[in-house]
């Protein structure tokens, strides 16, 4: 019988470099932050380079707000608040930048990740749409 996956991954190490091979190699855009009033970006992978033409290492510690301008929906925004306040998990669009001020329609989800009833992370998954 094969062994299930929360049996191989019972190992930490394997479970942590099974997780980082995930983010690394996603063609969607990945973003982590810390749980604060303005969450911090703790991690981005090499796909949200591609997206957004920032370096992982430029926006460590940078707010996403960074993505946003004059075009960006304050009502989207606004609701992100609320449902991450909520401990829920928020997904919608709205006009963000590039580095370069590209303006472009951006499709995300962000997913509090838990540990008890807490949430300890916020894990993004991003990636450009065309229809609204
Ligand atoms: C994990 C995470 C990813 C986020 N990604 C984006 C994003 O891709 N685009 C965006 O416009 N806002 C994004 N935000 C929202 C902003 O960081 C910020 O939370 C939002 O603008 C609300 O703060 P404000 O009321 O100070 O504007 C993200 C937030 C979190 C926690």
């Amino acid at each position: 019988m094969i062994k299930s996956l929360d049996k191989v991954l019972q190992d930490s190490k394997l479970n942590i470099r099974t997780l980082k091979a995930l983010a690394e190699n996603s063609f969607d855009s990945i973003l982590i932050t810390d749980v604060t009033n303005r969450p911090k970006i703790l991690y981005a992978n090499k796909a949200f380079k591609k997206l957004t033409g920032y370096s992982p290492a430029e926006v460590l510690g940078k707010t996403p707000k960074i993505l946003q301008g004059a075009a960006t929906d304050k009502t989207v925004i606004t609701r992100l608040s609320k449902t991450l306040s909520a401990g829920r998990t928020f997904e919608g669009k709205a006009i963000n930048y590039k580095k370069d001020g590209t303006p472009f329609l951006m499709h995300w989800r962000v997913v509090p990740v838990k540990l008890g009833k807490d949430t300890s992370v916020w894990l993004a998954i991003q990636r450009e749409t065309s229809s609204i």
